[in-house]
């Protein structure tokens, strides 16, 4: 949010140029602007050209042939009356056709680093297709893992999401769009799509503006000020009226209060839809209601390029309403640098699957894997004093799954699969015994089973790969069961039988509910869908050529029926706590119902997730020390340092994730039990001690109190560092009101 007014400074330098041309402009070219057509398997290209030419298309979408694109840029450039060039866009979601880690994997590395790195390798490959704008970051806050769409979020909190967003936007975009090889970025879904009920793709979100504002907004203001060059509007409605018709998201908050002066796209068709909502009676109205919003762009659907005329010519939408949006299209399309060179020279830009990507692509996987569970330190497992290793599971050679989902243009062929991976760094010195033993994730065939105990029993350990397929996760892939598919959990009881270690490396597009077999393997690695490098990166880790950094961006629930959790909480009226949890089998039956003592926590859960946000062990050992502040108190305005010791107890080099929570004691509204305010990779020898310093700025406390604007409240605050959101290392401090 505080970025802004820097943001603001940059605007508007192409205002005279687009000033020019809007005078030059037809309403049929107007419009025209605002459509996005979609290309797609089967179209008619010499239609498709001819709209062009007449200036009814703004930008496709749903093509990556270059030649075909330069040479629709060519009839755009030069057979249109007025030679605007088109933007070409395309949902390049976590690479191109080399795929790095979905992105709930990016978020587990914590590292905004990555995060740009992989993001520019994916705008080189998608620009050397001719794509000159991606449907991406999908910066929704996401705290339902049955929520397919969780894949491709940050996670559940709005400063990570916020950060990494900036980061991949950053990414995108680079320092200067018109650059060769940057595309444009687009944040989305505009807003709250991430609370669908229940986790049904696309069901309805319920968000109150105070939560809306103080957590699922944050990281839009974030992208917003990272200079995002457009917003998606989101497929649901939220609080009563569907986000591509929202007047208050789309006018209020992101052009009245932001600022914001990219392009605002609808969702595939989701104009249209708001007809199938309920919101009005045909798609005349629905062409109404959103450039009434402020929809500058429809993707797909057809309802502007129909009716927008005729409700300009009717007075009911105002031509200056339609000049605005056509010019924040222009604007994005001056940025890119397109009436400079639209055109696309492949040859200019690196090889897909340069080795600059694959290494960044490695380094994402093997960054974004979270070591859940280690008993007895049995990894990483010990390379040399190995004879023989049995890799069990359906995920072990799935090239395909392995890249999750979103993948339009991935190509499996670049996979290095796990297997392939271990047998390359192990070489001829072990036996790898492999048995897939079951052809899918979701299959409930045992007949291999028998065949992968033996595989079992006659290797000195075990790595079972498990986990779900690309397909299981996504948009419109929700599941209302998160444990392992199939008859994965009986694989994993049969194959603990042979009494072997074993470790499990679960690749999925979501947290899992893994309470059936937490106690069941002596490791767990969860590496996500790992994207194309996957295979190097969990090797790696396995045999401890790299040391497990990851944390989870998410909280993994013990059962599904917990849903929605999440670290940052409110505490309720009943808070609870370790001691009051009663376990369903203890309840006395004639206990009589009271509240008096109760809390709030499942009789059957208790309150706590199985793994907490922010969660992850590493191979070195880290311990927190001496948590000092520069000083007690804080002037609104002002800030202070948070510092502490941070040990490497081990004899193993590590990077440690370093977070930073604070709570808000008392407030205007009710504040969450703890919220993420910064975080830090910290790499420490083994023995060895840094300081970490963290400085809290005033802002940083600020929220949306009861009168929904943004302030930070005078009070007490409790600060934590540590490990993860259960920190205990504890300061407080005093905000006090400016003077
Ligand atoms: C629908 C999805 O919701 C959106 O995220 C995506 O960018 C568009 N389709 C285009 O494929």
């Amino acid at each position: 949010m505080n970025s802004i007014a820097a943001y603001d400074a940059k605007v508007s330098r192409f205002d005279s140029e687009i000033d020019a041309l809007l005078d030059r402009m037809t309403l049929a070219e107007k419009i025209g602007q605002m459509c996005q057509w979609n290309v797609g398997e089967h179209f008619d290209y010499d239609g498709l050209a001819n709209g062009i030419r007449s200036g009814y298309v703004g930008s496709l979408l749903n093509t990556v042939d270059v030649n075909m694109i330069n040479e629709l840029q060519r009839v755009a450039l030069e057979e249109s009356r007025l030679g605007i060039p088109l933007l070409i866009g395309r949902d390049v979601i976590h690479g191109f056709n080399t795929v790095a880690p979905i992105p709930l994997g990016q978020a587990a590395t914590w590292n905004p680093t990555v995060v740009t790195q992989a993001a520019s390798a994916a705008a080189a490959e998608a620009a050397r297709a001719g794509v000159n704008w991606t449907f991406s970051p999908m910066v929704d806050v996401a705290r339902d893992p049955r929520w397919g769409r969780i894949a491709e979020s940050f996670g559940e909190d709005p400063v990570l999401a916020g950060k990494l967003g900036a980061a991949m936007i950053a990414g995108y975009q680079g320092k200067d769009l018109s650059a060769n090889g940057k595309i444009a970025a687009c944040a989305k879904h505009f807003a709250g799509y991430g609370a669908v009920e229940s986790g049904r793709d696309y069901a309805t979100t319920n968000l109150p503006e105070n939560e809306l504002r103080n957590v699922y907004l944050r990281p839009f203001a974030d992208a917003v000020g990272a200079g995002v060059s457009a917003v998606m509007t989101s497929f649901s409605d939220i609080d009563g009226v569907p986000a591509t018709a929202n007047t208050f998201l789309l006018r209020d908050v992101l052009r009245g209060e932001w600022g914001f002066d990219g392009l605002v796209i609808s969702d595939w068709d989701s104009i249209r839809q708001l007809q199938i909502h309920g919101l009005t009676a045909n798609d005349k109205e629905s062409a109404f209601e959103a450039a009434t919003a402020g929809v500058d762009m429809e993707m797909f659907g057809d309802a502007y390029a129909k009716h927008l005329q005729e409700l300009i010519e009717e007075g009911r939408i105002d031509i200056r309403q339609v000049d605005t949006a056509v010019a924040n299209i222009l604007r994005a399309k001056f940025r890119l640098g397109l009436f400079n060179h639209a055109y696309v020279d492949p040859e200019s830009l690196p090889p897909i699957a340069d080795e600059r990507t694959l290494a960044v692509y490695k380094q994402a996987a093997a960054e974004s894997i979270v070591l859940l569970t280690n008993n007895d330190h049995v990894l990483p497992l010990g390379r040399d004093s190995m004879r023989s290793i049995a890799v069990i599971g359906p995920l072990a050679d799935a090239p395909y799954e392995q890249l999750g989902t979103w993948i339009f243009d991935g190509d499996a062929s670049l996979s290095v699969t796990p297997l392939a991976a271990i047998k390359s760094l192990l070489g001829e010195s072990v036996d790898i015994h492999y048995e897939p033993a079951l052809p899918t994730s979701r299959s409930h065939d045992r007949q291999a089973f028998d065949a992968a105990v033996n595989v079992a029993s006659s290797s000195e350990a075990v790595i079972l790969f498990l986990g779900e397929e690309s397909i299981l996760s996504g948009e419109a892939h929700s599941r209302a069961d998160i444990g392992l598919p199939g008859a994965q959990v009986e694989l994993v009881k049969r194959i603990r039988a042979a009494g072997k270690p074993v470790i499990a490396v679960i690749q999925a597009g979501r947290p899992l509910t893994l309470t059936d077999i937490v106690d069941e393997v002596d490791a767990i690695l969860f590496a996500w869908h790992p994207g194309t490098m996957g295979g190097p990166a969990i090797a790696d880790v396995l045999f401890g050529e790299l040391t497990p950094s990851g944390k989870l961006p998410v909280s993994f629930p013990k059962m599904v029926g917990q849903v929605p959790i999440y670290y940052s909480g409110k505490n309720t009226g009943k808070p609870p706590s370790p001691e009051t949890v009663v376990h369903i089998d203890d309840i006395d039956p004639h206990a009589s119902q009271l509240s008096t003592g109760m809390t709030a926590f499942h009789l059957d859960a208790g309150y706590l997730p199985l793994f907490p946000f922010g969660y992850g062990l590493s191979y070195a050992e880290f311990r927190y020390e001496n948590l000092r502040l520069s000083s007690p108190q804080i002037e609104v305005g002002g800030s202070l340092t948070v510092r502490v010791d941070l040990f490497n107890t081990s004899d193993r080099a590590g990077t440690e994730v370093v977070q930073l929570y604070v709570r808000d004691l008392v407030g205007s509204t009710t504040r969450p039990v703890r919220e993420l305010k910064d975080f830090q990779r910290v790499y420490v020898e083994p023995h060895s001690q840094v300081s970490v310093i963290f400085e809290i700025h005033s802002d940083m406390l600020g929220f949306f109190g009861r009168n929904q604007s943004f302030a930070t409240e005078p009070g007490e605050f409790h600060v934590w560092v540590g490990a993860d959101s259960n920190a205990t290392l504890m300061g407080t401090f005093e905000v006090m009101a400016a003077k």
